[in-house]
């Protein structure tokens, strides 16, 4: 027996090392490119890295500070030019095609198939991360942009509500106004200015009108007396904004209303993760609410990680890993209860999430039914990334300057339209 053991533990000590070697040729590195860099969303970021790190492969940072992602897109666009893509990219909405039409990115169908991903998903997203009938992104969650966020307490001491129409945010901001608060916390960059805009649009023109003005761009419905009555209402909101707004991060302005500074913040539902990571709790400590006027409706913006073409087995595995851990049930909810947003993945068990997700989940399924679910302009999921950033131009320049009628705006915003 003994003159064997020699021979039987090279043997074992063969296929160990096979197995090492195996093992280190799996392990590969994803180089992820976002823009979550606040506090919510680093831990939600966080969780993101955590997870990769699981399978075994290595993370590589390649934050993009800046809300709304437009610093990240331009710094994304010349890593592409110059060859060198990270693996996995923030890319959402109709951008996935533009991307994947220049040939850029991955097909990781296998993954979809194998995770049976057509029927973990609402159909109206799944049809977003293809690509000539292939996945070439993974989904992450579901934000609800048209939300209003409020300080209880703030709002309390100046005997004000909490609005559920235009007319009553204005009476709100103004009593909030007298209490010496300030009513609207803002911050002007241009995709958060569209953000407010977006919600007014919703929530005094309705779910028709936003559908014709802003996702078909029905010049009709853009230069009409709607969105006359838009714009005027969109101007007026600035008068309760304080005089340090411009360039103000969305995540400073949320933490006016954590700290009582401001009464309200018009932000998607990233703002209500900044609360949670303050250690806020909603209800007690701050109120979400559909923005004015958009109760029975939904605007949807959906995170996703586009892929792109990598070259190496081990890099190719390390990004598939990636793909199917995203739509695991566990990543799913940890991301998602970091992040502020609901769960993309269907019949998720939502018992970890507090009362605002909840609201959020319901509606999102009723407005699916109800025909009232729109994509989000403001957050890319709309229109082409060119038509969206004109009509955000117009927008921002109607707001910082009041000399701009709007009628004037609205010309502007139907040849804006029109960019391509
Ligand atoms: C993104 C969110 C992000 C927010 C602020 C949105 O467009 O979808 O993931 O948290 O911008 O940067």
């Amino acid at each position: 027996m003994n003159r064997f053991r020699p021979k039987s533990a090279r043997v074992l000590a063969a296929v160990a090392a096979t197995l090492v070697l195996a093992g280190a040729a799996q392990a590969g590195e994803v180089e992820v490119l976002h823009y979550w860099t606040s506090g919510g969303e680093a831990k939600a970021a966080a969780a993101l890295k955590a997870t990769l790190q699981a399978k075994g492969h290595t993370w590589r940072d390649f934050a993009v500070a800046g809300g709304g992602g437009d610093s990240a897109m331009t710094v994304l666009k010349s890593r592409v030019v110059s060859g060198n893509a990270p693996a996995a990219a923030q890319i959402k909405g109709p951008s996935l095609q533009e991307w994947a039409a220049e040939g850029v990115l991955a097909n990781i169908d296998d993954v979809a198939k194998a995770e049976k991903w057509d029927s973990l998903l609402p159909r109206q997203i799944s049809d977003v991360m293809k690509y000539k009938g292939g996945y070439i992104a993974a989904p992450l969650n579901v934000h609800r942009v048209n939300w209003l966020y409020a300080n209880p307490e703030v709002l309390k001491k100046a005997g004000a509500k909490v609005p559920a129409t235009w007319d009553e945010f204005f009476a709100t901001a103004e009593a909030l106004k007298k209490a010496g608060v300030i009513p609207l916390a803002h911050g002007g960059q241009n995709w958060q200015d569209f953000t407010v805009f977006e919600s007014v649009a919703l929530g005094l023109g309705g779910v028709d009108f936003y559908r014709k003005a802003l996702v078909q761009l029905d010049p009709a419905a853009l230069n009409g007396a709607t969105m006359e009555k838009v714009l005027a209402t969109f101007r007026r909101i600035k008068g309760y904004t304080d005089k340090n707004a411009p360039g103000r991060d969305w995540n400073l302005a949320t933490g006016m209303v954590v700290k009582g500074e401001a009464g309200m913040q018009l932000m998607g539902d990233w703002a209500k993760g900044e609360f949670v990571a303050a250690g806020k709790q909603p209800g007690k400590d701050f109120i979400c609410v559909a923005a004015p006027g958009s109760a029975g409706a939904f605007t949807f913006n959906v995170d996703s990680l586009a892929m792109f073409k990598v070259k190496g087995d081990d890099k190719v595995k390390a990004q598939k890993d990636l793909a199917a851990a995203v739509m695991s049930p566990q990543f799913q909810e940890t991301f998602n209860l970091n992040k502020g947003s609901i769960p993309v993945r269907l019949n998720m068990d939502l018992t970890k999430f507090d009362d605002c997700a909840k609201a959020s989940a319901k509606d999102f399924a009723a407005s699916a039914q109800g025909g009232t679910l729109v994509p989000s302009i403001a957050h890319g999921m709309a229109v082409p990334a060119a038509v969206e950033g004109a009509i955000k131009d117009v927008v921002s320049q109607f707001w910082n300057n009041d000399r701009m009628t709007p009628k004037e705006a609205m010309t502007r915003l139907a040849a804006a339209a029109k960019a391509s």
